[in-house]
């Protein structure tokens, strides 16, 4: 098993000429200008995560013989500031009469609802309670995101979880009684229970997918429209309960099919109904800004899906690879403003089979890989913390990607994608930093490291000078 402490590699100090990194390639061009201006400011961050979902938290809490050392090391694996670096854990709140709170339905929306949570501690809430303590021990400042992909059948039109259908009471339904109370109400108690074994919930969401309905898992549809008729009941009474829980919109397949949900959302009068616009990367990438009132958006939930297991970070570009995963980030911060980015599932234990591409880490009886997709999530979440604002940076050439984060104590953290196939010098400039230490720390993610620590630098003037390898993401964090 790896050990903890994965910043190896030596660290070598220069002030103003390159310093080679233990690697040789040709570049045939001159330096890459980088200009980093903490004078234009875009994004607040919120940070990286994934999910423990229908049942998976099991998995990784021990169900299929991961010893409790080790599940505690894959927590700080994916959560730990100093190695994945992720903050924002996903779970799911269950809908049906098994995985949800309410056993059975009340007989009307004006009589009183018997809630239920599991009270084995190991298990409740589908493992996810367990799982979200193993995450908050790795990092105490975690966020959760607490989302429904349905409501209660007997709260629907089609009278169960799954195969889509409406909250009865949104236009286009057709029930005796109005249950959007009953299900704000049923999403609320969820948060509370939470509470009441001390956890803080810090996003709630009544929508996953809306605009698609499979039929053998909970989902619920909605356009715009109707998501205005719910979240007029829903925000008003989360507010209610307590001010700083933010409420989500909508979860969408893609970031077209969000954009299509939040203009109907507008167009109907709810634009200002939701804090956080929420979308997956499934169906469409984000290509522009998000038409939102002002508020922040995040991608919650993705995963290549269909592919086998895979832990290389650049082979032959594949879809699950890390290095793909650095450019997708990359393009949703610079593009479309994206305040952080979810991977699917967490973890998983495929029995002795060969897993698959939706997890960060395969699990298997008592051991566990960790792809390579995490490295390029550690690469920005690591050094750009929740609440770190993204400032400007830009690269004179089109194959050097280039993002920077401003910390809220002024550190700044600058990955740097070099999607060339030869090492690269890059002179990065700073302008408008409030540095303390003038120092630069390079942290590198390729083919061979996992965010290793290769190189350090004094800056002297407004910039520094670097040397950055093929095919790789490295991070500059410069205090
Ligand atoms: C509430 O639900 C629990 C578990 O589903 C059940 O044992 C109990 O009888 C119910 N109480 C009422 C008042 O219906
Ligand atoms: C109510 O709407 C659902 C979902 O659209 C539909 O399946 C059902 O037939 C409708 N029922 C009535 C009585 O119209
Ligand atoms: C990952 O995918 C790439 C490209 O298809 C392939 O070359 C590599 O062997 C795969 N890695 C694993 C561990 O399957
Ligand atoms: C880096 O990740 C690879 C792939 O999971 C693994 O083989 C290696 O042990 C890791 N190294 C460290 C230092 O964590
Ligand atoms: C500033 O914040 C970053 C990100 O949380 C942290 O890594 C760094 O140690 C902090 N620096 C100081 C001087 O507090």
């Amino acid at each position: 098993m790896a050990s903890l402490v994965i910043l190896l590699g030596a660290a070598a100090t220069a002030s103003s000429q390159y310093v080679p990194m233990p690697w040789a390639y040709v570049q045939n061009e001159p330096p890459v200008q980088v200009k980093v201006n903490a004078g234009v400011r875009y994004q607040t961050m919120m940070g990286g995560g994934c999910s423990g979902a229908f049942g998976v938290a099991c998995d990784q809490t021990g169900s299929r013989g991961l010893s409790a050392a080790n599940q505690q090391l894959v927590s700080d694996y994916l959560f730990s500031e100093n190695i994945g670096g992720l903050s924002i854990l996903r779970n799911r709140i269950g809908s049906s009469p098994t995985d949800g709170i309410l056993g059975s339905c009340p007989a009307s929306p004006s009589a009183p609802a018997n809630y239920t949570f599991g009270s084995d501690e190991d298990t409740a809430d589908s493992c996810q309670l367990k799982l979200t303590r193993q995450a908050l021990k790795a990092n105490p400042d975690l966020f959760v995101y607490a989302d429904a992909w349905s409501a209660p059948g007997c709260f629907k039109t089609d009278a169960t979880d799954i195969n889509g259908g409406f909250i009865c009471g949104v236009r286009g339904s057709n029930c005796t009684h109005d249950w959007r109370q009953a299900y704000a109400d049923y999403l609320v108690q969820y948060v509370k229970e939470y509470e009441q074994r001390g956890i803080k919930i810090g996003m709630l969401g009544a929508y996953n997918e809306p605009d698609f309905n499979p039929v053998t898992y909970a989902s619920m549809d909605s356009d715009g429209y109707q998501a205005k008729d719910f979240l007029e009941v829903l925000y008003p009474t989360v507010k209610k309960y307590r001010k700083d829980l933010l409420v989500s919109c909508c979860d969408a397949t893609g970031a077209r099919q969000e954009r299509d949900i939040l203009y109907e959302l507008e167009s109907a009068g709810g634009g200002h109904l939701y804090d956080v616009a929420t979308w997956h990367n499934y169906q469409s990438e984000p290509k522009e800004k998000f038409n939102t009132q002002g508020q922040p958006n995040l991608q919650t939930e993705w995963s290549d899906g269909s592919g086998n297991w895979n832990d290389t970070w650049d082979t032959t570009g594949q879809l699950a690879e890390g290095f793909q995963w650095a450019l997708y980030m990359h393009n949703a911060f610079t593009r479309s403003d994206t305040s952080g980015y979810l991977h699917w599932w967490c973890s998983q234990d495929n029995n002795g089979g060969s897993g698959s591409d939706a997890v960060l880490i395969r699990l298997q009886g008592d051991s566990f890989d960790v792809s390579a997709r995490l490295w390029a999530f550690a690469g920005y979440f690591r050094f750009a913390r929740p609440g770190a604002v993204r400032i400007d940076a830009a690269s004179s050439v089109e194959t050097l990607y280039v993002s920077a984060f401003e910390n809220t104590n002024g550190t700044v953290a600058i990955p740097v994608i070099n999607a060339a196939h030869f090492e690269r010098d890059v002179d990065i400039e700073l302008a408008g930093c409030n540095l303390k230490k003038h120092t630069a720390v390079a942290y590198l993610a390729d083919n061979t490291h996992n965010n290793t620590k290769v190189a350090s630098y004094q800056i002297r003037g407004s910039g520094f000078k670097v040397s950055v390898p093929p095919r790789s993401l490295t991070t500059f964090f410069v205090e």
